[in-house]
């Protein structure tokens, strides 16, 4: 039996998996946008497993499962057995005996991989403490859609090192582009934890202004990621953020054809000004849309393989 191939991480793909993920997308999003029916998933569906809140993630899956021509289950964990204790291994055992497809959205990276290592069928990590890696694949698809290869091109992460910074050093890897971070004091970016090798592919910089100086895209993430809340009722936690927040100034130091991405939910004021968010150079709502055509070519890709 062919092992079953999971997505936990970014670097779970190969960059060639990546580039065939991404032109898989083009010719599903096409179709889409054509109202052409596509159903390569008729009949097979996928179980949705939710420890943390979710609009965009839930919305994308459940969706695109449907349009494929298959079906999501939506289940939290607060009113499974999950919840009462039941443990990973014979969840998995069991979920994965009843559906094609598991995604999960928890805290810890270590949950999804035990539940992978008890399942069938492929397991997507729909977000985790550690790692977003279906929201880089759509912000990256996004940034090809609008300006080609994003090979040598240098991408500016300002704010917390975060499950979604993490995911974007992976890309850089394996996509071969430079990561400009910076993070307030205390808030760096930890290698073990991102799952990347060196610094090959990032270089850190104690001034965002610097950071942000000739990058192609600036992207940020809420200064508190879920999970993490107590840690904001610590006035100090804001207070070291404070100069982390995306404004005209940062967007002007960058290229001058600069994109601005954010994986949303955003807070304005906080980690971006309204002004740049709701601005020319910001392109979130693609961004948060290509989920969906990114992920249903995931799907397609972790059931059926190549199909091309
Ligand atoms: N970006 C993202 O994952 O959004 P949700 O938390 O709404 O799913
Ligand atoms: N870093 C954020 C992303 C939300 C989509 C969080 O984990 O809450």
């Amino acid at each position: 039996m062919q092992p079953v191939k999971h997505f936990l991480q970014l670097k779970d793909l190969a960059p060639d998996e990546l580039d065939y993920l991404f032109e898989r997308t083009r010719a599903i999003k096409s179709k889409f946008k054509s109202y052409q029916q596509y159903w390569p998933l008729q009949d097979r569906s996928l179980v949705m497993i939710f420890e943390k809140h979710s609009t965009r993630t839930r919305l994308s899956f459940e969706a695109g499962m449907n349009q494929l021509g298959g079906s999501a289950i939506y289940m939290h964990t607060r009113d499974s057995q999950l919840g009462r204790g039941e443990s990973v291994e014979d969840a998995a055992k069991v979920i994965s005996r009843m559906c094609d497809m598991v995604m999960i959205r928890t805290f810890e990276q270590d949950m999804i991989e035990r539940f992978s290592q008890h399942s069938r069928v492929p397991v997507i990590n729909g977000l985790t403490n550690e790692y977003h890696p279906c929201q880089i694949l759509a912000d990256i698809f996004t940034f090809v859609e609008k300006r080609g290869s994003i090979k040598g091109k240098t991408v500016a992460w300002i704010g917390d090192s975060n499950n979604v910074c993490n995911t974007w050093l992976q890309a850089a890897e394996l996509l071969d582009f430079n990561m400009y971070v910076s993070t307030p004091p205390g808030f760096e970016v930890e290698t073990d934890r991102a799952g990347v090798h060196g610094t090959a592919h990032f270089e850190s910089f104690a001034d965002p202004m610097q950071a942000v100086r000739g990058a192609d895209l600036v992207t940020t993430d809420v200064w508190t990621s879920m999970g993490f809340e107590s840690e904001s009722e610590n006035v100090e936690r804001l207070k070291a953020f404070e100069n982390w927040q995306v404004d005209a100034a940062m967007m002007g130091a960058a290229s001058g054809d600069s994109l601005f991405m954010h994986c949303l939910p955003a807070h304005r004021g906080e980690e971006v000004a309204a002004e740049v968010i709701d601005g020319p150079q910001s392109v979130v709502w693609d961004e948060a849309e290509n989920r969906l055509h990114t992920q249903k070519a995931l799907m397609e890709f972790l059931v059926l393989g190549r199909v091309n």
